[in-house]
């Protein structure tokens, strides 16, 4: 069994990926393999809407998608985790989003299923919002959403790792990364 963590922040190695890294801990104390995926330096573009992929599952635009797709296709669990960017999730895993849900929204639902979740890291606003365009696309895929001690919210501002200071947030990725364990372990038998 392996969960993926996504980080949609363009900047490697900071809140999004710190507060990934704490639930992925949680999950793999459970015996459970993990991998953290950062978009941070990765061209991944907007769906331009050619609708290539209602016919096959394939996307003509040219650039890092496809080896984040299969991965997310593997994997049994899925994270995706975002920084408030302008009230709203980051391009980029917005991007992806789009992408890999309507690739396997035509082409056998690869992601129905599967346990998963978002994680949200803000400095002040716009973490509620931003958890629900995450959970929007984990329901319509027909993933299964566990739940947690809090949303999946956590305050962290432009100052690398100190999302650590927030010991609720932390604690609440933490309890989040127990719940997909143990749903995984029931899904998967
Ligand atoms: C372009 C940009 C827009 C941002 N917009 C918001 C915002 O709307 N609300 C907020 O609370 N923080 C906002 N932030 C702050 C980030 O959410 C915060 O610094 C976060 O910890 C960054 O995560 P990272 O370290 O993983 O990149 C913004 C940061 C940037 C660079």
């Amino acid at each position: 069994m392996k969960t993926i963590a996504i980080s949609g922040s363009p900047r490697k190695n900071g809140n999004t990926e710190f507060l990934s890294r704490h639930a992925l801990k949680a999950i793999e104390e459970e015996g459970i393999a993990t991998e953290l995926i950062s978009l941070a330096g990765l061209d991944i573009k907007p769906c331009n809407g050619c609708y290539t992929c209602k016919k096959e599952e394939s996307c003509p635009i040219d650039d890092d998608l496809w080896p984040v797709y299969t991965r997310m296709k593997e994997a049994d669990a899925i994270i995706l985790a975002s920084p408030v960017y302008f009230g709203s999730a980051t391009a980029q895993i917005k991007a992806l989003m789009e992408r890999t849900g309507y690739i396997t929204y035509w082409n056998g639902r690869a992601f129905e299923g599967k346990v998963g979740g978002p994680l949200v890291v803000a400095r002040r606003a716009g973490k509620s919002f931003t958890l629900a365009q995450l959970t929007f696309w984990f329901q319509i895929m027909g993933c299964f959403v566990p739940g947690s001690t809090y949303w999946n919210v956590a305050f962290g501002s432009h100052e690398k790792g100190n999302v650590e200071q927030d010991e609720e947030g932390m604690r609440t990725a933490w309890n989040f990364g127990k719940n997909v364990a143990f749903l995984l372990k029931k899904v998967k038998g």
